[in-house]
């Protein structure tokens, strides 16, 4: 719900803070040496993993798009940052990546890994690697059922842009009907959207992310509109 508002008295756009007029012309600034979003992506996920098992005790991390952005900064590495930060209360781990070259960085990231420390009663961990399509296995990974109704699941769906389909959202969201769902952290790349919406060549892709707006809830509502905004 909005605050009230004074009819005679629109508001100016909303500021922080008083913002000086615009420069003219305004200034240029070089590239960023660093980027930014892929490292606070990777710190962010990771502390909010953390406080998910202070409160869970335990849980399963899958990763569908789990290779490293930047495989020369381990840092910004998302699925590293995870397997790695402690307490180390995940047990199982699901990675999917649909690249030869990354899953290999996924294998070296496990063969890696220090075994459980006794002393701290860390659990025994599971980590699964699958090469390949994750819109394509997502589904056998949910039908052979690796994890009990009771185990905490989070899905993190970190694509580029377009890559993972709206079935597979589906999919993750749908898979328990009663009880704590799969927790879903899903990417979606506002900064360059509208460029990528521009530059994509197939319609079949667009549908295949955000759903061809078939069957009447809100969000298919906003597909269909995507789709047919796209389309003409
Ligand atoms: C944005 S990167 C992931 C970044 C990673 N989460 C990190 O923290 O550095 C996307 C990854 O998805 C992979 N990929 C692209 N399409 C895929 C698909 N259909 N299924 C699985 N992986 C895919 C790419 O090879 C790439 O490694």
């Amino acid at each position: 719900m909005g605050l009230p508002q004074d009819p005679n008295n629109p508001p100016n756009p909303i500021t922080l803070f008083p913002l000086p007029p615009p420069a003219s012309p305004e200034p240029r600034f070089s590239r960023l040496q660093v980027p930014m979003w892929t490292a606070h992506k990777a710190r962010f996920i990771e502390r909010y993993l953390y406080y998910f098992v202070l409160v869970t005790k335990h849980g399963t991390y899958i990763d569908g798009f789990a290779g490293p952005q930047q495989p020369d900064d381990p840092e910004m590495w998302t699925a590293r940052r995870v397997l790695e930060s402690e307490p180390r209360w995940f047990r199982h781990f699901y990675l999917f990546d649909s690249s030869p070259a990354q899953v290999a960085c996924l294998q070296a990231l496990q063969q890696a890994q220090r075994p459980p420390d006794r002393t701290k009663k860390e659990p025994r961990r599971t980590i699964h690697i699958q090469q390949g399509d994750f819109n394509s296995l997502v589904g056998g990974l949910l039908h052979s059922a690796p994890f009990s109704q009771r185990e905490a699941v989070f899905c993190l769906i970190d694509q580029r842009t377009f890559e993972c389909h709206w079935a597979t959202l589906e999919a993750l969201a749908r898979y328990r009907t009663a009880g704590y769902k799969i927790e879903l952290l899903y990417f979606v790349p506002v900064a360059w959207l509208g460029r990528a919406l521009a530059n994509q060549q197939e319609l079949q892709v667009i549908q295949q992310w955000c759903g061809d707006g078939t069957t009447g809830s809100a969000c298919d509502r906003c597909a269909s509109g995507i789709v047919w905004n796209y389309g003409n």
